[in-house]
């Protein structure tokens, strides 16, 4: 049962008078409604991917490339065998979703693979090892690594795709980084693993309190800002950071996180309990709010460190940020890029 969108009865976002003895009125995809006292939204982020373009803007031709582009995570070994097998897949990324990929296409023979990151080397997404506190995890980096090193696995660094264009059944991404440096890679399929954004148009007739970076809400940000946290840092929280000002709706799971890429489920099960808790009328147990986080793979290392590796300020990498500063309009400024 989808939920298209969430507003109070007779009471559209403007009206306050009466507003939180109102039942939420939720309209279903196909026709009819519901109504709840309360609303829990963990509807998660898996429907908006992030695009490909490396600025958050889509890239040029991204929208015109759409089927040659598949989200995270195609069922490279299954279903998707087809579009995969004998080809030249690239797969741009840098956390799990990528790394599962990348595996499953090392198993498959004449297929060549070439994966791209933002980042100057994929430390970052090689992760613990062994070290990791989920093994699972951890065998994943290991492995990429191995594949990475052997050269199965063609890597690409510091690519920033800028625009894709279609020509004779294949696509042609060109990466133009920050120093204006141009790469291309011309491939038969594209896996976009660039991560999710949370979609908060459901309930846009709501009253929301939305952090303007993260789009959490305000009061969980500073406890899961990936410029000061990795998962196994985010303090416990629950109902009162996860509460809006609309009384009863909250949104919970990968979503309550918006663009922060620190979530672990064991953080969505604690939120979950205390909301849970809230609603029942239990306020000292929705407020005993208790989590024990694990160090883990892409997030022992935080967006901080992950912007130091892009620019190449962290120990060991050459470059860093241009001499020069970068011209802001480009020949191909005016009529957008690349046809
Ligand atoms: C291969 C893989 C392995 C992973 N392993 C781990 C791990 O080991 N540990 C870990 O912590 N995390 C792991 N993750 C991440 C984890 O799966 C997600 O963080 C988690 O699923 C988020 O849970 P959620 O309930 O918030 O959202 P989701 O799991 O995305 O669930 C959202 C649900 O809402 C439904 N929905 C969406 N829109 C609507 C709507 N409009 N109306 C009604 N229903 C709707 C969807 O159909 C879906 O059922 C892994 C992810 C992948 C892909
Ligand atoms: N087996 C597993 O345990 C498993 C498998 C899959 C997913 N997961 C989980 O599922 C969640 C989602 O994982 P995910 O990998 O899909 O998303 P993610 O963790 O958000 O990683 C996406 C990464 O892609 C990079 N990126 C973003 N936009 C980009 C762009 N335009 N161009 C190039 N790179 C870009 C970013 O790294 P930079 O900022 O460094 O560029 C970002 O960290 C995570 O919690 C993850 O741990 C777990």
């Amino acid at each position: 049962m989808k939920i298209t969108a969430i507003s109070r009865v007779g009471h559209d976002r403007i009206r306050t008078a009466g507003r939180d003895g109102a039942p939420f009125l939720l309209r279903l995809e196909g026709g009819g409604e519901l109504r709840a006292s309360a609303v829990i939204d963990a509807s998660g982020t898996y429907t908006t991917p992030s695009v490909l373009g490396a600025d958050g803007l889509p890239a040029y031709g991204e929208a015109q490339a759409a089927p040659f582009v598949d989200h995270a995570l195609p069922d490279v070994l299954g279903a998707d065998r087809g579009s995969y097998e004998g080809k030249h897949t690239l797969v741009v990324g840098a956390g799990h979703s990528a790394a599962t990929t990348l595996l499953a296409l090392a198993e498959l023979a004449d297929t060549r693979i070439t994966w791209a990151i933002r980042a100057q080397n994929a430390g970052r997404t090689y992760g613990g090892g062994g070290a990791d506190a989920l093994p699972a995890r951890g065998a994943l980096g290991t492995r990429l690594r191995a594949h990475v090193d052997s050269g199965r696995i063609t890597l690409a660094v510091g690519f920033h795709t800028y625009s894709i264009t279609e020509d004779g059944g294949q696509v042609t991404v060109i990466s133009r980084g920050p120093s204006g440096a141009e790469q291309s890679v011309t491939a038969d399929r594209i896996v976009a693993a660039t991560g999710y954004r949370p979609d908060h148009s459901i309930a846009a007739e709501l009253r929301l309190d939305l952090d303007p970076i993260l789009g959490s809400t305000r009061a969980l940000a500073p406890l899961i800002d990936p410029n000061q946290h990795s998962c196994g840092t985010v303090p416990a929280h629950g109902v009162d950071e996860l509460a809006h000002p609309e009384s009863g709706y909250y949104a919970v799971g990968v979503k309550s996180y918006g663009r922060a890429p620190t979530f672990l489920m064991a953080t969505g099960y604690e939120q979950v309990r205390s909301v849970a808790a809230a609603l029942a009328g239990d306020w000292e147990a929705a407020r005993d709010v208790q989590l024990d986080l694990p160090e883990t793979g892409v997030c022992s290392s935080n967006l901080a460190e992950a912007q130091e590796v892009r620019v190449g300020l962290a120990t060991g990498i050459s470059g860093g940020l241009p001499a020069t500063p970068l011209p802001l309009v480009t020949a191909d400024a005016g009529g957008g890029c690349c046809g």
